[in-house]
Formats: structure tokens, C-alpha cells, sequence
């Protein structure tokens, strides 16, 4: 998967993207992180990424051509990649969105900045608008890096064993159990004493009621939609 990049601020991505599990899945070439400085594009002396908005008001807004010759560029080998825009104004970004954007060979990710971009950007080239929250950000860079994270655990290979992604909160629909690891006790708190046993079966259904039962309390919206199985509901009702 390739993912290009367009911010006004390439620095900001290069601890985040190049350290951990992402370092490790560029250099198993699984992941080719391309970051593109959308100033580079501009043709003018200032290299002016930005200017007034018409009609006036306050703020700046991002200029549409340079935002096109950068886009262009990119297409020049393949005209068919989706171009995400990150916005708070777009539809929610989910596990779902991850798992499909990460079936894909190649995407754009147009970070924006100051009061947006030009309109024509939003209605030519880009084809999601996507929002990581309801909560304004001074940027989408920010929200670009967690696309990049999440939709790259997706992609095979990219973590240890795919069962780890598998097995996540929900990939499964509910939320997880409690992991503990050594020492058995710290500071009096014990590990619970099922998770010793060795009794596979025992912890399987401890860890699946402990799940259902977070879930129920925390998320009960993902518990409505999950698809639950008799056991689960003699679990819950425990
Ligand atoms: N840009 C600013 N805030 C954002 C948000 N919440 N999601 C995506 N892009 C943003």
C-alpha cells in the first residue's frame, strides 16, 4: 500500500510514521509512506499555498491549483486512487473504513489547514471526506498519521501475527478482555486466578464474559448490533 501524503507541514509525520510497527512494516516494504509538501506545487515567487477567502471573512483558505498539480502528479501512473480529504466535516472514521481503505493499492490523503481549501478541491478531486471525531483539530495531519496507523495494521503482514488484529476490540464487534502479565501480584493486586489455571476452556469463557460485560457497561450501542450467540446471553445474564 502507498500512501502520498499532502500537508503544508511534511515535518510533522516523520517520528510518528518512521518509529515501531510502521518503521518495520516500510522496511518489510509492506507500507511506502510518500510525503508531498503541497508548497512545492505552487508557481508563484512567495510559493503561496494559501490566500483571502472571496467574498471575505476571516482566515486563510488553501489554494486549489497547486492542490491540483500535486494531485495530478500522483495520477500520472494510475488515474484510479481515492483521495481522502480530513476534515472535521466528514463521515466518521471506523474499523470498518480501515478494513476497506486498506484493500486498496494506493491512497491520497489531503491534509487540511487554516479556514479549509477551495471548494473546487473538495468537489473535482477528492472522493472521502473523513473526520477521526467532533472535535476541531488545527489541522489534518494529525488526523492523516491515524489513518495511516490504522489502516495499515490491516494490511497483512504488517503486524507480528494476524491474529492480533483479529482478535481486537471491534473486529469482533465488543469490546476486549483484561490482559495481565507477570508479576502474579504487584503492590497486593492479584492476577486473577483462572488466568493461572492452565484450564484453556475455563479462561475462554472468563475472558468472554469479561468482555460482554465491559461492553454492556461502557458500550452497550456495539452490544445492540453484535451478534451474540446463546452462550454469550446465558453470559451476560450471569
Ligand atoms: N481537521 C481538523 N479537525 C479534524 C478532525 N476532527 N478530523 C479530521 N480532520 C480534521
Amino acid at each position: 500500500m502507498k500512501f502520498d501524503i499532502l500537508t503544508l507541514f511534511p515535518e510533522m509525520f516523520s517520528s510518528v510514521l518512521n518509529s515501531s510497527i510502521l518503521n518495520k512494516a516500510q522496511e518489510k516494504d509492506l507500507i511506502d509512506i510518500n510525503t508531498i509538501n503541497i508548497r512545492d506545487y505552487t508557481t508563484d515567487k512567495h510559493n503561496q499555498a494559501d490566500d483571502y477567502p472571496y467574498g471575505g471573512g476571516a482566515g486563510m483558505v488553501m489554494k486549489a491549483e497547486p492542490i491540483f498539480r500535486a494531485v495530478d502528479d500522483l495520477k500520472l501512473a494510475s488515474r484510479d486512487i481515492a483521495v481522502i480529504f480530513l476534515t472535521p466535516q466528514g463521515d466518521t472514521f471506523n474499523q470498518d473504513m480501515a478494513k476497506e481503505f486498506a484493500e486498496e493499492k494506493e491512497l491520497i490523503l489531503l491534509c487540511g489547514h487554516y479556514e479549509g481549501v477551495d471548494q473546487r478541491v473538495r468537489d473535482e478531486l477528492v472522493t472521502h471526506e473523513v473526520s477521526i471525531g467532533d472535535y476541531v483539530l488545527t489541522g489534518g495531519e494529525l488526523p492523516a498519521m491515524i489513518l495511516v496507523d490504522a489502516i495499515s495494521r490491516m494490511i497483512p503482514g504488517v503486524l507480528g501475527s494476524e491474529e492480533s488484529a483479529i482478535q481486537d476490540s471491534f473486529y469482533g464487534d465488543i469490546l476486549d478482555y483484561p490482559q495481565y502479565t507477570r508479576p502474579q501480584e504487584y503492590k497486593g493486586l492479584k492476577v486473577p486466578s483462572v488466568l493461572l489455571s492452565g484450564d484453556h476452556a475455563k479462561v475462554d469463557r472468563w475472558r468472554r464474559k469479561k468482555a460482554l460485560k465491559k461492553t454492556l457497561l461502557k458500550r452497550p450501542d456495539l452490544l445492540a448490533n453484535a451478534s451474540l450467540s446463546k452462550e454469550d446471553k446465558l453470559l451476560l445474564a450471569e
